[in-house]
């Protein structure tokens, strides 16, 4: 039953029950009665006193915080290279580490070029639009072995109106990509199946996360592919202690260079064909 309260009542309430989920319940709780209330932060610090309803929508969002699941799939929004995207339970939350794959990507190819970029595991979207954006030459494909995944990625290239340059494929792997690729990207899954993980990730696809004993199941499948297609450029992320993995299995005639993650940890790589 909704009952009426002040805003100060509602976020003590709410802050409350999150507490053993988030890190910081009083801010989620602050985004909770923002979100419902479509009013900004001033608002908020300038009416605590002001009467709200604790109504049916804010109570089913707590109780879904609660367990775990994270605010992004509650609100069907998440934060993005400074873009906002449409999420949705199936498809990953990207991550802002997943921006320096980009960047690596931005690192080495010239804008003014015509190439054509294929993702795997395109999930939401995400990585695919900002770089279809700052690639306007760039043709793109997104393979995703996932329905739920292509049916999120779908609606965000629609809403950024990149039909005509993202072509979506249900692939495993390139099984689906016949075109002569210039540019392989990937955030694969790459955690070993069987870690434990927080409650919150449990909400995330499984197929999003995990990939073999070691995790490297899909990186190294990919690697040879970069290779048997003779693929000149591949930018991939990886766990913080897969280093030497990949290094291991890099195959003939590429060169291999390591990026960082904001915590200072090994987080991806470049592969590049050693032009003869
Ligand atoms: C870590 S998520 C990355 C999602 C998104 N690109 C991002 O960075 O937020 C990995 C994605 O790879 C997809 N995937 C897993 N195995 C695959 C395979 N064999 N072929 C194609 N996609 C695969 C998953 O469904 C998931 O969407």
């Amino acid at each position: 039953m909704p009952s009426q309260h002040t805003v100060r009542e509602c976020l003590d309430v709410i802050s409350s029950e999150i507490s053993g989920a988030a890190e910081r319940p009083r801010r989620e709780a602050e985004l909770m009665i923002m979100e419902r209330s479509q009013c900004d932060a001033l608002w908020l610090m300038t009416n605590q006193d002001a009467q709200m309803q604790f109504d049916s929508v804010l109570q089913e969002w707590t109780q879904r915080r609660k367990a775990h699941e994270p605010l992004e799939y509650i609100f069907n929004r998440v934060s993005f290279y400074s873009r906002e995207f449409y999420i949705a339970p199936g498809a990953l939350i990207p991550r802002p580490e997943t921006e320096l794959l980009i960047d690596a990507v931005l690192g080495e190819v010239d804008p003014k070029h015509s190439l054509t970029l294929c993702e795997v595991g395109v999930g939401s979207g995400a990585v695919s639009i900002v770089l279809a954006e700052q690639l306007p030459k760039a043709k793109l494909i997104g393979v995703d072995i996932s329905e739920t995944a292509l049916g999120v990625s779908a609606k965000n290239i629609e809403a950024f109106g990149l039909e005509q340059r993202i072509a979506l494929r249900k692939s495993d792997l390139l099984e689906q990509v016949g075109e002569s690729l210039d540019v392989l990207v990937s955030n694969p899954p790459y955690i070993a199946a069987g870690t434990a993980l927080e409650p919150n990730l449990g909400y995330e696809p499984g197929l999003a996360l995990f990939a073999g004993e070691r995790g490297m199941d899909v990186i190294e499948k990919l690697m040879a592919l970069t290779s048997g297609h003779a693929i000149p450029l591949f930018c991939c992320e990886m766990g913080y202690d897969q280093r030497d993995m990949v290094t291991e299995q890099l195959p003939d005639g590429y060169s291999v260079s390591f990026y960082k993650d904001f915590a200072g940890l090994d987080r991806g790589f470049i592969m590049k064909r050693i032009v003869p």
